[in-house]
């Protein structure tokens, strides 16, 4: 007889809870006693904007013809108070990323492909290079904890403002630029030393609510002529009450980053269990707006793993004004590109997978202050790129739009959209496939 316990296995599992990358991680943390940093957004699956679907045109409903119909694309920011709004035409932007993440190529390459889509790009910690200024036909000056490059002539220089609270990948958290990046440009841009670790404040200096916010934004309105428009942006943690706050405080636009959101550098820990996914953040934000009567008065810029036209036109629909987009754009520069798969791999990495950004190796010349390596990005190439992806993330979301018999993007409403998974129905108010049905509707948040 056999002894069926005395069988060997074939299989040896791992564990679900302990798999192969958290073995690996805890014995990194073994060795080294230091958490890991990195760039990029959250890895993990969280309900995102994939997990809804549009509905499109039938009997009830009326498609436009795509050659014949026009479905405009423009969108105005700064409405509310701005002498001067930004007038776009597309609703897709660049996000802020720092000088010192990024190389003056790569930025000089957002700015030329921004401006070649008629649409804007935004500094970052570290303040405003000629090279983006120069390139970058509407930029939007970001107004940060650190006050890193802080510089009233630039403020003057830009054509609108963005008060940073926060950060999708880091709500509550600071930023970080490791001494491999401190060249002598950047640390005299920053007023810190070469080649020294930075650390970037998380919170405002000389204010610490939105009383105090509303001084300041005031402030930044009187020392611009009250021309400019100032945005707000907050990392997706409490979206209902911070966009609420951000109007009280004066905000001519709300951007609203989700967990997904990349980052040049944080804690692993950080990026992936802080902050609530960007499908989450956008409905509860623009119920804040239309609780206060100000949907479309206060505009809303939303972000966080925005990838194809799909994304973009579901974020509309489901009330965002404009999405602003950062991973997608260093990617369409060169990031990560397939063509340096050797270099990844020599730096333990992959093509795809490379998000050790703060290290500054970047083969691709993107995320790095190395003069060889900064020098491999065409900044013309690079820019005719990004307009490019630019092009067809708009085409993509005029599609749609028109099947779903829109004359304007901003046209789309959550009743265009219906939801795959219980998740996503709750997390953006819409109803799941083929029912009727919003789980955990209370109307309230
Ligand atoms: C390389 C890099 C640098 C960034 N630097 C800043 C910054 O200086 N200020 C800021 O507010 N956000 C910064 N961000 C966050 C972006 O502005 C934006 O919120 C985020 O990238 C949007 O998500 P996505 O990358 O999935 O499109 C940075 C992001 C990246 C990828």
């Amino acid at each position: 007889m056999n002894d069926i316990t005395n069988t060997p296995r074939t299989t040896p599992r791992f564990s679900a809870t302990f798999d192969e990358y958290t073995l690996s991680e805890i014995r990194r943390a073994a060795a080294t006693g230091i958490y890991d940093i990195r760039g990029g957004g959250a890895k993990r699956k969280v309900p995102h904007f994939d997990d809804l679907l549009f509905l499109g045109a039938s009997m009830s409903r009326y498609p436009l013809e795509g050659y014949r119909e026009r479905c405009d694309t423009s969108v105005v920011l700064g409405t509310r108070f701005a002498k001067k709004p930004i007038e776009l035409k597309i609703p897709i932007t660049i996000a802020g990323m720092s000088f010192g993440s990024l190389s003056a190529n790569a930025k000089e390459a957002l700015g030329r492909g921004a401006s070649a889509m008629g649409t804007s790009t935004t500094t970052g910690d570290g303040g405003m290079t000629n090279e983006e200024r120069g390139h970058s036909t509407q930029l939007v000056y970001q107004y940060l904890p650190s006050r890193y490059g802080m510089n009233p002539d630039d403020l003057k220089r830009a054509d609108a403002i963005e008060v940073v609270v926060g950060q999708g990948a880091k709500p509550g958290g600071g930023g970080m630029l490791l001494g491999q990046k401190i060249t002598e440009r950047v640390a005299k841009m920053r007023t810190l030393p070469v080649g020294i670790d930075q650390r970037s404040a998380c919170r405002h200096p000389d204010w610490t609510g939105p009383d105090d916010l509303e001084i300041k934004i005031e402030e930044l309105r009187e020392i611009t002529d009250w021309e400019k428009p100032i945005y707000v942006k907050v990392g997706a943690a409490r979206p209902y009450y911070d966009t609420a706050l951000a109007v009280k405080s004066g905000a001519d636009v709300v951007v609203v980053d989700g967990m997904q959101g990349g980052t040049a550098a944080t804690q692993e820990v950080f990026i992936e269990n802080v902050g609530i996914p960007t499908l989450a953040a956008v409905r509860q934000a623009v119920k804040a707006l239309q609780d206060l009567g100000m949907h479309r008065k206060v505009q809303l810029i939303v972000s966080g793993g925005i990838r194809n036209g799909a994304d973009v036109a579901k974020a509309l629909a489901l009330g965002a004004d404009a999405v602003a987009i950062g991973t997608a754009a260093l990617v369409a520069l060169g990031d990560n590109d397939p063509h340096y798969a050797a270099e990844y791999e020599a730096l333990g990495s992959r093509a795809g997978a490379y998000d050790d950004w703060h290290e500054g190796r970047d083969p691709a010349g993107i995320t790095t202050q190395d003069p060889a390596l900064m020098a491999r990005l065409d900044p013309v190439a690079a820019g005719r790129r990004l307009a490019n992806y630019l092009a067809v993330l708009t085409l993509e979301c005029q599609t749609i739009a028109r099947a779903c018999g829109k004359s304007h993007v901003h046209n789309l409403e959550p009743e265009d959209l219906v939801a795959l998974t219980i998740e996503a129905a709750a997390m953006a108010n819409v109803p799941l496939a083929g029912t009727n049905w919003i789980p955990g509707s209370t109307g309230s948040f």
